[in-house]
């Protein structure tokens, strides 16, 4: 993986970190890593295997044994777990729970960590999730913390479901993101924080093309788009 170039986005949910990946790698014609659908497959895994979620080595043991898949459709990308789409299962308001319970374990996220880095591969990697840059690739050349106001990801986040057919209650998305950001950015194992050499991008009143168009700027100043890798 040396000498692969790897962009990271970090940044919390809902901050519209999951649509720049997918479209920053498409453009680049990058790999792309999804760490927080890692997390919610392990959750989900779990449920499946009636492991529960605060069980610490069950859980390690779960997440070593994974059999994911991934595939970029259009603005989206589609999960599989042993072969079956479950894509629409792990992104559920119940999928978040479970990734964010079996987030804050140590064992579990070292049990990911390799797996992570096994994606960088040329001709590069857009590797998208809360400690990408701190943790798993702290050499990326760029790293992008993408955050918005909190009532600016539960409207997000809201249009999403309710376009998914799902009915939700925005004042309890709102809760329930204010939850996530406490419990995600205090944790002990690998808190949400932006690293240090990131380069913080507030979405709160951009769109999405507007926040692409930055980065790739900010990859091309960086020399990062035209490296010779592999
Ligand atoms: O980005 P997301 O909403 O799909 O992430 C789901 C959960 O997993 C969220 O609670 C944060 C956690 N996560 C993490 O701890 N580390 C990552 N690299 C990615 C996600």
């Amino acid at each position: 993986m040396d000498g692969v170039p790897v962009i990271c986005i970090d940044g919390p949910s809902g901050a519209g970190k999951g649509t720049l990946a997918v479209r920053l790698a498409r453009q680049l014609g990058w790999h792309l890593l999804d760490s927080g659908a890692l997390y919610r497959l392990v959750g989900k895994a779990c449920l499946d295997a009636g492991v529960a979620w605060d069980e610490e080595a069950a859980v390690a043991v779960v997440a070593r044994s994974l059999e994911a898949e991934f595939d970029v459709v259009g603005d989206e990308v589609v999960v599989k777990l042993g072969g079956v789409d479950v894509t629409a299962d792990i992104r559920s308001e119940l999928g978040s729970k479970g990734a964010s319970s079996v987030a804050v374990l140590p064992r579990v996220r070292a049990a990911l960590l390799e797996r992570q880095r096994e994606w960088a591969r040329p001709p590069g990697l857009v590797a998208d999730g809360r400690d990408m840059g701190t943790q798993v690739f702290p050499d990326s050349p760029l790293k992008i913390f993408l955050t918005a106001s909190v009532e600016a990801r539960a409207e997000r986040r809201y249009s999403q479901l309710l376009a998914k057919g799902e009915s939700v209650s925005l004042p309890r998305l709102l809760e329930g993101i204010r939850e996530r950001d406490a419990r995600d950015s205090t944790r002990s194992a690998s808190p949400l924080v932006a690293a240090k050499d990131a380069v913080l991008v507030d979405s709160t009143s951009l769109t999405i093309d507007e926040v692409l168009e930055r980065v790739t700027a900010l990859a091309a100043d960086r020399g990062i788009l035209g490296r010779v890798s592999g």
